[in-house]
This record gives C-alpha cells, structure tokens and sequence, in this order.
C-alpha cells in the first residue's frame, strides 16, 4: 500500500522525509520519491524499486529544503515507473495520495478540454492538475484544496505541497488514513503514527472527510463541509504503534473504517485500473478444463466463500461446493483431482481449514488460498496465493479482513470468467467499474454510523434476532447474525428470505427484530415480499436498502438505513459495513467488549 509521509522543520528535511518513509516501508511498495522546496521553488527525486535507490540519487544530486513530501508507491494505476512516481507535480504544487481517484478518467477528459497536458498515466496526476485549475481562478492554495476535493471521487488521503509557500502543508483523508504529528517547531504528516515515531510521539488523526492545514506553529482541521474542527492529540508509545487505535475506541471502529482503503488496496492487486482489465492471474489449473470449484473455509471466512460461490457461479457458470471446514476434513469427500480447492482464511492459520488443505491435496487438488498473512501455514502450502490485503486485523471479530476477503473472491470470480470465455471483454470493463467503485461507497456507508448507533440502542434490548436477505445477501444475514451473537452474546439468526415461511415465520412477533439486507438487486421485489409476510404478523422491521427501497416496500418499516446507490452485483462489499456497524454498536451499549468478545479466538489452531 502506498505510504505519504510530509515534514515542515527547522534544518533540512530530506533525510528525515527518508527515515520515514523506511518505516511505511512494511506496507508494500515498489517505487519511492520526495519533493522539497530549494529557496521557495519544488525539486523533486524519485526512483524505481526500493528507497536504497532514492537513497543512492539523493547522494548523486542533493535536495535542499526544509518543507517538503514524500511517498512509498504501490502502482495501481500505470507502472512503477520513475515518471509514475509520487510526488506528483503540476503549475506550482506537488502532491503525495494513497488511494483511487475513482473519477480520475472524467477529470482528464475534463482538464484535457481545458487544455491540461499529462506527464502520467496515474489517477493522481489530476488532483494535482484540478488544484492547479482551481488556483488558475485566483484563489489561494486553500481555498483551491477545499474546492479541488470537492471535485475528487474515491478513497485516499493526499499532502500538497507549494511553491513559495515555505510554511505549509495541505493534507486530506477521505477513506484512506492520515495522521498530524506534533514536534517542538516542527509538524509532520504520514500514513500512520509508525512513520512519525522518529520525530514525535504526539499525533492527531484526521477523521473521515477532514482536510487540515499544517504550518510550523500546528494544524487547523476541518470537516468535510470546511467547518473548523478540534481532533485530539493523542500520546502514541513507541512499542504500541503497529497496534494503534487513532481516534477510535476500540480495534473493531478502527477496522470497520480502514475498509476503503483496504478493499480498495486489494481490488487494486487484481485489476489494472487504468486500463479497467483483470491483471493476468497465474490459475493452478486451467479454468478452461474445470468442472467443479470446491470452496472450504471456518466462521467470516466462510461466509465470505458462499458469496464467492454465487459469484463464482454467475460469471464463470462453474459448480461450486462450499462447505466448513471442521465437516469437510472428516466427511470423507471424493476429491476431483482436476479440481480447483479455494481456501480462505484471515489468519492462514486455522486448524480445521489447514487439514482441509492438507486433504484435498493429498488427493491431487490444485489450491488457491485468499488468505490475509502472506507468511501463514496456510498460503505456504497452497499452490497459489490469492492475497487479501487488509493489514494487520486486531479485532477478533472479522471486519476488514471479510470485505477484502470478498474484493478477492470477486476478482477470482471475474478472472474464471474471463478465462473461461463466459465474461466477454465489455463485461468484463463494466462489472470492474462497478467492482472498483465499491471503496467510494463504503466510504459512503461508514457515514450512516450514527443512524446504526440509534438502530442500536433498540436491537441492544432484544433477546432475538433475525436476518433476512436473499441471493448474495443471504450470506450477509448469516454474517449479521454472525457478529451480533459474537459480540453481544444476543441469539441471532441468518436465514435466506425466502426460507422464512418454511419456520422462522412462527418466531415472528413484536419483540424480535427483523433485519431485512435488500439491496436493489434482481431479487429485491422478492425480499420485499417476505417483508410484507413479516410486517402482516405485526413484526419489527429494520431495512437496510437504498433510499427508495422504504417506500417501495410499502410496508411499516421501524428502523430503515438510507444507502447509497450500489451496483447490483458486488452490493455485499458495501452492505457489509452497516452490519458490521449495527453489532459494534449494540455491542457499544450493552457494555460488551467488542474487540474481545467472551470465549473467542482470533485465531483457532486447534480443533
Ligand atoms: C475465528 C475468528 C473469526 C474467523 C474464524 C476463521 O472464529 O474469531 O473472526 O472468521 O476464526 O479464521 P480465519 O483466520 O481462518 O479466517
């Protein structure tokens, strides 16, 4: 993932700016640049591959300057070439991002009309061109930030620097994390609190939608309407950092809102966002020969996986069997030794999904393993390894690590699709828009938090409850049910919609919620309709469907979650999140140890 690091100090800057970009440098990255200000002009040095290389030109050709950026680059959009790498520059301003300008092709055809050239092929090339454009009317660098955001769609964080401007800094986060550190004289901005131990222990952290300006004397934050706004300061212990909360209460709220950034950091491992295609994947097997995909995984991780079959089924028309692993190991299964096995794990650990491994090829499957720690037993063994890229997960509940774990299945989905002739190229180009527009609206959904948290109050004094949703999001009612017994010990239950009138049906009455999951897609007349079933028993209703899903229920609906708009085939990525949200919260109320739930492991390794 890319990491932004900027300093404003009092001697040079240069070799500081390095020192923390080494410690961003856990986060993946395959090119590296810094830009400082020489007597109130941009200079900048970049180089291709690992900061040894940046290191070695900063010693051929110095940089002067005491304000100045810097950024570990993870291509996504255009190779990791030196004319790729950040900083990125245009008239008077120079910029570092972390994240998808998901717009950035409207931007071009946009600024290319006004008569904008392109030195790149990235996304961030525009938010510095649209800064550019912004101050070509007159207005100071700003005011040209708070209007340039206001033009820029996506998850990601950004540092502007400024020509003649010695004493400032412009840094935003929208989906992607930023933090202010605080020196004696001094002000810093990076990724996370790690890049900043060297210089400071004390930092403030952005929140969603804030844009802050950084001079010598400290920082001014706004929100996302330009108010200004006070954040905390918080005192980070050296030791602690990787495992840091920022300004969250617990690891989970953390998680929950990495998820732009995460999912939009694993999509962009599959997909070459430039070009809109599937990067080309190294499949065990040739999907072309497959018969059957076989997915075997244990609790997040599991649910995960039956989207992935419904996913797996509709693009690639390929069988797919899903079961958990504890039953899997011992039920003797005929394997298909011309098989593809999809293990999915967070941790690449868990004891009944390795023996489940171990298993299947013993008996001559070839395996893919979407697992979350590159160095676990789990994605050692298997023949190729479909990575998530969710980052350290401390929660033990699963948040980040499941949507990346569905950002994965997706792209696999596609990619046998695509392999095996059932996606043609123009379908292929659609559904990878719409895939990749799912960080942005993830970012759209964490703003229904307070909304849940009220929804909350109410689910926290049921004794139980239960989610419906059908097609992809009937594995989202079992994840729903999932976390909310996890984490508040409240009985829940997932079931599909339309199993409602073979049972559950008798269980309905005022006191029990129901949690409708009813995104606009193919079925949601359908779900409509087991929600008329439940509202003519006189029962609880909480719908989570986009705005107008309310009034085309037309029915009593008690508690209703406005989303956005989200494309029929990827909506459980972005409807993950409210129901993650509404067990976090509940959890929150009762008094519930959300990071902690009683009797739970993060990682189970044994039976
Ligand atoms: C435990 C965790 C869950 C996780 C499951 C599978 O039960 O509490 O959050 O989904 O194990 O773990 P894995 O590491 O294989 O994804």
């Amino acid at each position: 993932m890319c990491g932004i690091v900027g300093v404003l100090a009092q001697g040079p800057v240069a070799g500081s700016i390095v020192a923390a970009l080494k410690r961003l440098e856990y986060r993946g990255y395959d090119s590296a640049g810094i830009a400082t200000l020489e007597d109130g002009r941009l200079q900048r040095r970049r180089a291709e591959g690992k900061l040894k290389n940046l290191e070695a030109k900063l010693v051929a050709e110095p940089l002067g300057g005491t304000i100045g950026i810097g950024h570990t680059r993870w291509a996504t959009h255009g190779k990791p070439t030196e004319t790729n790498a950040h900083p990125h520059a245009a008239r008077g301003l120079a910029v570092v991002h972390n994240g998808i300008i998901e717009n950035f092709k409207a931007l071009r055809e946009e600024l290319a009309a006004k008569g904008f050239g392109f030195a790149t092929e990235t996304d961030t090339e525009v938010a510095a061109l649209v800064v550019e454009d912004e101050m070509a009317s007159g207005k100071t660098p700003v005011e040209a930030v708070s209007a340039a955001l206001k033009r820029l769609r996506g998850a990601f964080a950004l540092v502007y620097l400024f020509e003649g401007e010695e004493d400032l800094l412009i840094g935003a986060r929208q989906g992607a994390p930023l933090a202010v550190g605080y020196g004696d004289g001094e002000m810093y901005l990076g990724s996370d609190a790690l890049a900043l131990a060297p210089f400071t222990d004390r930092v403030a952290y952005l929140d969603e939608g804030d844009w802050v300006v950084v001079t010598r004397k400290g920082a001014e934050f706004h929100d996302a309407a330009g108010k200004v706004v006070q954040r905390r300061v918080q005192v980070s212990p050296a030791g602690s950092l990787l495992a840091e909360k920022g300004n969250y209460r617990h690891f989970m709220a953390k998680e929950i809102h990495e998820q732009p950034e995460v999912v939009g950091h694993t999509l962009a491992h599959y997909i070459d966002m430039s070009a809109m295609r599937l990067k080309p994947f190294d499949w065990p097997v040739d999907p072309k020969t497959l018969s059957k995909v076989t997915i075997i995984a244990c609790g997040t991780a599991h649910v995960a996986g039956l989207v992935g079959k419904y996913w797996i089924e509709r693009f690639a028309r390929l069988a797919v069997e899903i079961d958990v692993a504890s039953e899997f190991r011992y039920r003797e299964a005929p394997v298909d030794p011309n098989g593809l096995t999809i293990v999915v794990s967070q941790s690449g650990e868990t004891a009944d999904t390795l023996a489940s491994l171990k298993y299947v090829k013993e008996h001559g499957s070839k395996t893919i393993g979407v697992v979350n720690v590159p160095t676990s037993s789990i994605a050692r063994l298997t023949d190729v390894a479909a990575p998530t890229l969710a980052g350290p997960e401390i929660g033990v509940a699963s948040t980040k690590a499941f949507t990346c774990q569905l950002a994965a299945m997706a792209a696999l989905a596609l990619g046998l699709g695509k392999a095996r002739g059932t996606l043609s190229d123009a379908e292929e180009a659609t559904l990878l828009a719409e895939l990749v527009s799912t960080p942005a609206l993830i970012a759209e959904a964490l703003k229904l938090e307070r909304a849940t948290e009220k929804i909350a109050q109410a689910v926290a004094r049921a004794r139980d409850v239960l989610y419906l949703g059908r097609g992809t999001s009937y594995p989202l009612a079992l994840e729903g049910a999932l976390k909310l017994k996890e984490l508040t010990y409240i009985h829940a239950e997932g079931y599909a919609a339309g199993e409602l009138k073979h049972g559950p049906i008798a269980l309905i009455d005022q006191a029990m919620p129901v949690v409708v999951i009813a995104p606009h897609d193919p079925v949601f007349e359908k779900t409509v309709s087991n929600m008329q079933e439940v509202a003519a028993r006189g029962g609880w209703l909480i719908l989570i469907g986009e705005t107008h899903a309310k009034a085309e229920a037309a029915v009593e609906i008690e508690h209703f979650l406005p989303m956005p708009e989200v494309g029929a085939n990827f909506a459980p990525i972005v409807y993950a999140v409210p129901v993650q949200m509404l067990a976090y919260y509940t959890a929150v109320i009762m008094g519930k140890d959300a990071d902690q739930p009683r009797n739970l492991a993060k990682s189970v390794t044994v039976e």
